[in-house]
């Protein structure tokens, strides 16, 4: 079967400009998948944590370390397709040890935010978006698509249930929806069985007191995806292999890791969990192109966002030489990584085995800065919606 990937010639190239045909995978096991939409049955949790607890969990939550009373979750077999659709209780799950899941990592997953209006209801930030991409990624790692409106029911069933772990403020509500490979079974194919779930987590403000610019080390001994490769999808094989790199990383001093091509070694592909954007003298901005890296969702709305404004932004390949010798001529003006966790984090320093340069002089730019607020306001109902991004849980 033919995969038909929504990816530029990056991806199937092995440089910028040589296309390639798509890619052919094992077909999806899709029988039963009949349902677009399910109904969810809300088990509420006998024993929730008391408003005292919750009050002291969400005064300081930190990022993914404390979590709400419920998950939703469906479940799918090939006889009944997608079914079991249900809110209940946070709990562990019985895992066999020949779970398919942890011998081949068959697993995607997403991240997006509810943030709280000041009317007190919540909004969700481009759910479509994310339920695309995550049946982009089912589709890729051969698994059970999930339809994309039962995608987005999971999450808004899981947020009204556990509303009351709403953070005020620039707190955010995280929603992490994730899929495994369930079939008991050691064979090396596409499972026959799945899990797909979604978690909460009450977070920070991802800076306190501001976004503060954050330092980089260029990845030049390891490479997070190649073309044909699954880097333009979101499953946990791409972060497990990425964590050495980032390791590397904080041993260099450095916040993040910054990964290069893996054909050339040259061109600046995306941080290990952020796009990144470079702003021009002319007033310009490039980000590198779609192929293999994750199509972020932070990066698609920046991209709108500033053409809205009527700022030219390229979608073009960037080399590490060209930001170094751009950064000390000062044709370069500012850098900034983006990403749900953080929106948008300027990046100030840059470091590598061939030593370090500094942008805007290691200082947050006005560029980041002013898109960063301007998107803000849009997920929290502060500012006008203009490309219908939000959907009001209530
Ligand atoms: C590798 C990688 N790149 C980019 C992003 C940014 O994507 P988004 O803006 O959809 O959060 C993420 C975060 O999900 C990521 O993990």
């Amino acid at each position: 079967m033919a995969v038909s990937f929504d990816h530029t010639a990056r991806q199937q190239a092995s440089k910028p400009g040589d296309v390639r045909p798509p890619v052919e995978i094992a077909p999806v096991p899709t029988a039963g998948n009949k349902a677009m939409t399910l109904t969810f049955e809300i088990r509420p949790a006998t024993s929730p944590t008391s408003d005292e607890d919750r009050a002291a969990k969400l005064a300081n939550p930190g990022f993914g370390r404390i979590f709400t009373d419920h998950m939703a979750l469906v479940r799918y077999n090939q006889a009944e397709g997608w079914h079991g659709a249900r809110v209940e209780s946070r709990a562990n799950f019985p895992l066999d040890p020949a779970t398919a899941v942890l011998h081949y990592a068959q697993e995607i997953f997403e991240g997006l935010k509810a943030y709280k209006r000041e009317d007190g209801g919540v909004n969700l930030f481009r759910p479509d978006a994310n339920a695309r991409r995550f049946r982009n990624s089912a589709e890729r790692m051969a698994m059970a698509p999930l339809s994309e409106p039962v995608f987005i029911e999971a999450v808004e069933q899981l947020v009204r249930t556990d509303r009351a772990w709403m953070p005020d403020g620039e707190g955010s509500l995280y929603l992490r929806p994730f899929m495994i490979a369930s079939e008991v079974f050691l064979g090396v194919k596409p499972s026959a069985e799945y899990i797909f779930a979604v978690i909460a987590s009450p977070v920070g403000s991802y800076f306190k007191g501001g976004p503060a610019p954050v330092s980089i080390w260029v990845s030049e001994n390891y490479t997070r995806a190649a073309v044909g490769g699954t880097g333009a999808v979101k499953c946990g094989g791409n972060y497990a292999a990425s964590l050495r790199a980032q390791a590397e990383a904080i041993d260099h001093g450095c916040d993040q890791v910054v990964f290069l091509d893996a054909l050339e070694r040259r061109y600046v592909e995306e941080l290990g969990g952020m796009n990144v954007f470079f702003v021009f003298d002319d007033g310009s901005l490039a980000t590198p192109p779609l192929g293999t890296i994750l199509p972020g969702i932070t990066r698609d709305s920046i991209i709108a966002l500033a053409r809205d404004a009527g700022t030219d932004v390229r979608e073009e390949p960037y080399t590490i030489e060209q930001w170094r010798s751009d950064a000390k001529s000062g044709r370069l003006k500012e850098a900034f990584a983006c990403g749900t966790a953080a929106v948008i984090s300027p990046i100030g320093k840059v470091r590598s085995a061939s030593g370090d340069f500094l942008i805007s002089g290691g200082a947050a730019g006005p560029v980041a800065m002013g898109l960063r607020k301007q998107l803000v306001d849009i997920q929290y109902g502060r500012a006008a919606d203009p490309h219908d991004w939000i959907r009001k849980v209530f």
